[in-house]
């Protein structure tokens, strides 16, 4: 009968025949999938795995340090961490348009990638955390643990790899369950859908480090309160955005003339639709109250009660 336990057997068993002495490449993103991947490659062929993770400066907070710590700490995962962060702002500085900010840091990301792919010498494979549902919807692989001699996207014609996608027969909870069976911690196996562009369109229109860091630290507070009041598991995802303007608002007998920050939480299946989570007044009063107090250049707070349609999860 079929279990996690002897998924991971068999796959640990496929991975190392198929890999030999060979070696494999790895981009983390710091989400579920590809960290599942790592640990499952790692438990499997050790040191022939060596892990690339972009930090492109537009995580949460504390994110790249607890990516590390737990996959590089606490698991031994080979991980390259290259800070990107000025390269990525530099190309975003005076682009307020959203799909423009979205194709730059994509673009950017496998330029990135790519640079540091290049300095590795004899890479054969390369591992991706391709799950079910992006096989169905894409509809022309085969839910196979390899594909050959697929030219990734992006990589330059003469690097050619042979893909290895573990996941691609499992479904999101069944990654999870994976995760929690190779002994993960439930902050990463539990972790919130975060997108590729981070925080760069949680900034609405131009990107500032002042803007990047007040939606950081306001996303932390909310974070935090969420978990606090056990919400964290109900709500598919939340999170605080940067709309850009300022507002009149009065501390102490001063007029203060700062920013707003919104906050979005919503419940959803698959992020397809929608629904504004229905946090109760009292835990919105103390995250408002938080970060009005504790995140320098805030004044307002409101809270986004759309659904998805006709909105969107994120705001830009
Ligand atoms: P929207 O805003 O389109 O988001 O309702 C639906 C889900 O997708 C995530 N999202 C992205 N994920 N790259 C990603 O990897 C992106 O550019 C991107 N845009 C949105 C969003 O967080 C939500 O889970």
């Amino acid at each position: 009968n079929w279990t996690m336990q002897n998924f991971i057997d068999m796959e640990v068993d496929k991975i190392r025949e198929l890999v030999g002495d060979r070696k494999v490449l790895l981009g983390l993103s710091g989400g579920v999938d590809s960290s599942v991947v790592g640990v499952l490659l790692n438990k499997a062929i050790g040191d022939q795995l060596t892990c690339i993770f972009v930090d492109h400066g537009l995580l949460r907070k504390d994110e790249g340090d607890q990516v590390m710590a737990s996959l590089e700490g606490k698991f031994g995962l080979n991980v390259i961490r290259v800070d990107a962060k000025d390269r990525f702002l530099s190309k975003l500085n005076g682009v307020s348009d959203p799909e423009q900010k979205r194709k730059i840091i994509g673009n950017e990301f496998v330029y990135v990638f790519n640079d540091e792919a290049a300095k590795l010498d004899g890479i054969d494979f390369l591992a991706q955390g391709t799950l079910y549902t992006d096989v169905i919807e894409s509809g022309t692989a085969t839910a196979q643990t390899i594909k050959s001699h697929h030219n990734v996207g992006g990589l330059p014609d003469d690097m050619t790899f042979e893909l290895i996608e573990p996941l691609n027969t499992l479904f999101k909870d069944e990654v999870r369950e994976l995760g929690l069976e190779l002994n993960m911690p439930e902050s990463l196996v539990w972790r919130q859908p975060f997108p590729g562009p981070g925080l760069g369109i949680r900034v609405i229109g131009e990107i500032t480090e002042e803007k990047l860091e007040i939606v950081r630290e306001s996303d932390a507070i909310l974070r935090e309160e969420i978990k606090k009041a056990g919400l964290d598991r109900d709500i598919w995802q939340y999170f605080t955005v940067l709309p850009g303007f300022k507002s009149v608002g009065v501390m102490g007998d001063g007029r203060t003339y700062d920013y707003t920050i919104g906050i979005r939480a919503v419940t959803s299946i698959d992020g397809m639709t929608a629904d504004f989570a229905r946090i109760p007044w009292d835990v919105l009063q103390k995250i408002s109250v938080r970060i009005v107090n504790e995140v320098k250049h805030v004044n307002r707070i409101v809270y986004d009660v759309t659904s998805k349609p006709p909105s969107t999860v994120e705001w830009e």
